[in-house]
């Protein structure tokens, strides 16, 4: 049996790769972020604390280690360190990254969380680890921190471009792929890019989480310009999204069948992820 690092592993993805390699019956797994303890990871997971940003802290998490699921939203900067560091002890990693090569006008706007994950991967190519990317497109849980406080508070959300679709992925369905390619062979080189099911607008969105939590939630177009004085994002973090969402008008999501070819079972609906998450828009 391998032993796998999960690095990030607190994360929204790290947490559910951690709960997907033990169900799968990984037995020896090491969870390690800067804050992780043993008591925010389950048990029989062991929890080592190393950071990113300073490589030689990456031992302790990384010894005995065969392959590593990699989480990366630290600076660029200490890229080149950890990414040797990783490539030290561990033959496989799988890192999660995103979409920005796939021709669909959301993935192409200029985006400098791209530029960050395309140095990471030439950093990983240009080292002799075996590599697997997965690409997930918007993830099902940026609605809680996007929408649940609004619908927490009132019947309203307040957001710009309603009309535009994503195919929003449930965590546990890029977690179920990432467990696949690290225990499986045959995915050195893999490129996956992975969606949800199903191609809905934003305002289909917030209108199928009032419909599980049983309240009528309405969708409150609002512009860019008040987008920038009502919605809790840095500048520039919104006004990437902004332009990806106003591209995406009028144009279906990108849709992959990927999840459902490497796991065998199609991704989780949106309604499903949002029935699962129910507790985190009830006020
Ligand atoms: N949100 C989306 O719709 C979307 C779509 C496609 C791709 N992505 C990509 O997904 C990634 C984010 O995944 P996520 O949402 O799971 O992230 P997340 O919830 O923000 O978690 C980040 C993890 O990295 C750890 N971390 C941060 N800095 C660290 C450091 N210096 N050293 C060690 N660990 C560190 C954090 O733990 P500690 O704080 O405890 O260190 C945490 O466990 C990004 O690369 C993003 O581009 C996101």
């Amino acid at each position: 049996m391998r032993r796998i690092a999960v690095i990030g592993a607190t994360g929204t993805v790290g947490r559910a790769v951690t709960s997907e390699l033990l169900a799968s019956g990984a037995d020896d797994v090491v969870a390690m972020s800067r804050t992780v303890q043993d008591s925010s990871v389950p048990p029989g997971v062991r929890a080592v604390q190393a950071d990113l940003t300073a490589a030689s802290t990456l031992d302790a998490a990384l010894r005995g280690v065969d392959a590593v699921f990699l989480v990366w939203t630290a600076p660029e900067d200490a890229a080149a360190a950890a990414i040797e560091r990783i490539a030290r002890y561990a033959d496989r990693l799988v890192l999660l990254s995103a979409p920005y090569k796939t021709r669909h006008p959301f993935f192409q706007q200029t985006n400098p969380m791209a530029s960050l994950l395309a140095h990471v991967e030439a950093l990983i190519a240009a080292s002799k680890i075996d590599w697997t990317i997965l690409r997930p497109g918007m993830f099902a849980a940026n609605s809680i921190s996007w929408w649940a406080p609004q619908i927490r508070a009132g019947n309203a959300v307040r957001w710009p471009y309603g009309q535009a679709a994503t195919a929003p992925i449930d965590e546990r369905d890029i977690a179920a792929v990432a467990a696949r390619v690290l225990q499986s062979d045959g995915h050195v080189g893999g490129d996956y890019v992975l969606t949800g099911p199903e191609s809905l607008t934003q305002a289909q969105q917030v209108h199928i989480i009032g419909s599980v939590i049983g309240r009528d939630v309405a969708f409150e177009e609002i512009s860019p310009r008040e987008a920038h004085s009502e919605l809790p994002f840095p500048a520039p973090a919104l006004d990437m999204l902004l332009k990806a969402w106003s591209a995406a008008i009028g144009i279906p999501a990108l849709v992959t069948t990927t999840v459902a070819e490497l796991t065998g079972r199609p991704p989780r609906t949106f309604r499903e992820w949002a029935a699962d998450h129910a507790d985190a828009f009830r006020a």
